[in-house]
């Protein structure tokens, strides 16, 4: 296992380049099980997560080769409809091969990925979006089994306790594109990688408008066809990026983070005193101001991303006053706190709610990483930390950030990877 080294407190400076969504990758990969013939995806992040769906895709019988951030896949014979436990409990995200099996085989069997450290995770509303479309649903021994002789488009609510769920709307509709009639999913999720995928889908022949909307319509067509797409940047790496050029008093150019994908972020970065530039292809920090604490509550898109909720309590750990977050996706999502406790934070858990009173600094200290986005925010800390920190376990970081150290590296952060 590789751990992260930082000697902290180095103010970063220069230029940086966002690689493609995690969370869009996944779902295209997927999306290639609904055609027979040849796609080509460019600008995917190699990542652990990736390469499982690459994988499982191969498990079921998909020709798939990735090089040079390039992923082509075949999937010209589909030997398997099922999709393994031993594959899907590593990655909850594999469970959106679900919606393209059932809509080209009819018949899909996928193993319920369980829950993950940051809280329960249910599948109800995946599930109620394929009933919907006519399929049958079998849970037995950890699967989901589902098939249809047919898939029959239908309108249908997928609105859950904590809002819209991106994966199941994705699943609906990598399901309902194949479908005869039309689907109108109410409550859609409305985040930029189901837009991604539902331009992907729309390049390969399907019918969908509205994404990026809360109602999205699905005119089934009988047949998709291969092509070439591009991957947007990923908007949750860029605004890890943009919190450690600013957390340094950095003055760095994130190339390829974009306004229109982290406007709830950028609004509450700007209110905390991170001074921000749009400029052409990217965002610019520049040292920053005096910070200021801010209140922060997580919602759906375009509201502020749970997976930036640790990333700025690491800020608010560093800003002097009292800020409060409050997560409204994944009630639980909290174990950086103690971590970030570690290194002279002071922050308490209530319930949903983080009260941070922001100290003038942290000291490095030897953490350990519990998931992808605590694990970034721990990198955050350690960058910004008087002394040295190691942060272990870093394979929860290797899922979903590309070269993260190197890039940091770049812009001139002491911190190299070790053998554990
Ligand atoms: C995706 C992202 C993840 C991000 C999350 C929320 C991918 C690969 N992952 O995960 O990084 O943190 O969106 O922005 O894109 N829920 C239900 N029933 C369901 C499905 C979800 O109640 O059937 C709940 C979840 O427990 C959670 C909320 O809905 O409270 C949102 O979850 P969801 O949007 O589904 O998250 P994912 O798509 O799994």
């Amino acid at each position: 296992m590789d751990k992260l080294i930082i000697e902290g407190a180095v103010p970063l400076k220069g230029t940086v380049t966002v690689s493609g969504a995690k969370n869009s990758a996944l779902p295209l990969l997927a999306a290639c099980l609904l055609t027979s013939e040849r796609c080509r995806i460019k600008n995917v992040p190699n990542l652990r997560d990736v390469n499982t769906m690459i994988k499982i895709l191969r498990s079921l019988g998909a020709q798939a080769e990735f090089s040079n951030g390039e992923v082509t896949i075949e999937a010209k014979n589909i030997k398997s409809f099922t999709a393994e436990y031993k594959l899907v409990s590593t990655m909850r995200a594999s469970f959106c091969v679900l919606g393209p099996l059932l809509g080209r085989m009819k018949r899909a069997k996928v193993s319920l990925p369980g829950g993950c450290i940051i809280g329960v995770r249910p599948v109800d509303l995946h599930i109620k979006g394929i009933k919907a479309l006519g399929a049958k649903v079998n849970i037995q021994a950890g699967y989901v089994d589902t098939e249809a002789k047919e898939l029959r488009g239908a309108p249908m609510y997928l609105g859950g306790a904590f809002g819209s769920s991106v994966l199941a709307t994705d699943n609906v509709m990598m399901a309902a594109v194949l479908a005869r009639g039309k689907t109108v999913i109410e409550s859609a999720a409305c985040e930029p990688e189901v837009v991604d995928l539902a331009n992907f889908l729309n390049k390969m022949g399907a019918k969908i408008s509205g994404q990026g909307t809360p109602c999205i319509e699905i005119e089934g067509v009988r047949h998709l066809h291969g092509t070439d797409y591009q991957v947007i940047p990923d908007r949750i790496e860029a605004g890890t990026l943009i919190l450690a050029g600013a957390i340094t008093q950095g003055d760095c150019f994130i190339r390829g983070a974009f306004r229109e994908h982290l406007s709830a972020a950028l609004d509450k970065f700007q209110e905390a005193g991170i001074r921000i530039e749009d400029v052409d292809g990217g965002i610019r920090i520049r040292p920053r101001r005096a910070l200021k604490p801010v209140n922060i509550t997580t919602l759906p898109y375009p509201g502020f991303p749970t997976d930036m909720q640790a990333q700025i309590m690491t800020l608010m750990s560093v800003t002097p006053g009292i800020s409060v977050i409050t997560e409204k996706i994944y009630p639980d999502r909290f174990m950086h706190v103690a971590e970030l406790n570690r290194m002279g934070a002071n922050i308490m858990r209530e319930g949903p709610h983080a009260i941070i009173e922001g100290k003038k600094s942290l000291s490095g200290a030897p953490v350990m990483a519990s998931d992808l986005r605590a694990s970034a925010a721990l990198v955050l800390a350690g960058l910004v930390a008087k002394g040295r920190t190691e942060v272990s376990r870093i394979y929860h970081l290797d899922r979903g950030y590309e070269n993260l150290e190197l890039k940091l590296q770049k812009l001139g952060a002491r911190i190299w990877r070790e053998k554990e």
